[in-house]
């Protein structure tokens, strides 16, 4: 698959099939992820591949409500982590990714440089997911130190998101995006 159309034409996806999900193709979709930069090469993010009904309803319970119209409404992507037969979720090990070996931040941007390596091996997921004909919708709404909890995660690790996985059973709304010239500058912000 041509990798622009695979850029501009993967959508979050929020409705799924029940088809089950073959370990091949998940492996296929968390070795693209593998495969993106990290910092030092330190590959901080590990994937917990969740089919257990029970575990991803119990993960999907953290997520926060969120407010539209001044109304408290369930996070949008609640229901999929149900629906879907997978549900990925991306941790990260702390005192990695812009750390020195003592785990000391060693930038001005403080020890949060594992959250841009996970970035990028997530949009490497969605990405391949979309090229094997799988939707995912990142999730980030949620509270992470229950999740921690729910699937044993060590001290060491936090978790940063989580993505169902699956068929998806209706196409992704196209979520316009600002005009290219509005976010692009040249030689100097201002
Ligand atoms: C960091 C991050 C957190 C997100 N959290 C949620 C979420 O909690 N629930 C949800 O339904 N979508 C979530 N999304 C998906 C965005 O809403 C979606 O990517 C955006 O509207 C653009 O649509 P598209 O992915 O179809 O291009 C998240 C996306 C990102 C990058």
């Amino acid at each position: 698959m041509d990798i622009f159309e695979a850029i501009k034409n993967r959508r979050s996806i929020r409705h799924y099939k029940s088809d089950p999900i073959d370990d091949k193709v998940i492996q296929t979709v968390l070795e693209a992820a593998h495969w993106a930069p990290s910092w030092g090469n330190a590959q901080c993010w590990r994937f917990i591949v969740v089919r257990d009904k029970k575990i991803k309803s119990e993960v999907a319970d953290t997520l926060f409500k969120v407010t539209v119209d001044n109304e408290k409404v369930e996070n949008a992507a609640a229901g999929s982590m149900k629906q879907a037969p997978v549900l990925i979720v991306v941790c990260a090990e702390t005192g990695k990714a812009g750390c020195n070996e003592e785990g000391v931040p060693v930038t001005n941007k403080g020890g949060y440089w594992f959250m841009f390596d996970i970035a990028l091996a997530v949009q490497n997921l969605l990405l391949a997911a979309y090229a094997v004909g799988l939707g995912t919708v990142i999730v980030g709404g949620f509270d992470a130190d229950k999740v921690a909890q729910i699937l044993n995660m060590p001290k060491e690790y936090t978790v940063v998101t989580m993505t169902p996985l699956g068929v998806p059973d209706s196409k992704g709304q196209v979520s316009p995006r600002k005009k290219l010239s509005e976010v692009m500058y040249y030689e100097k912000f201002k």
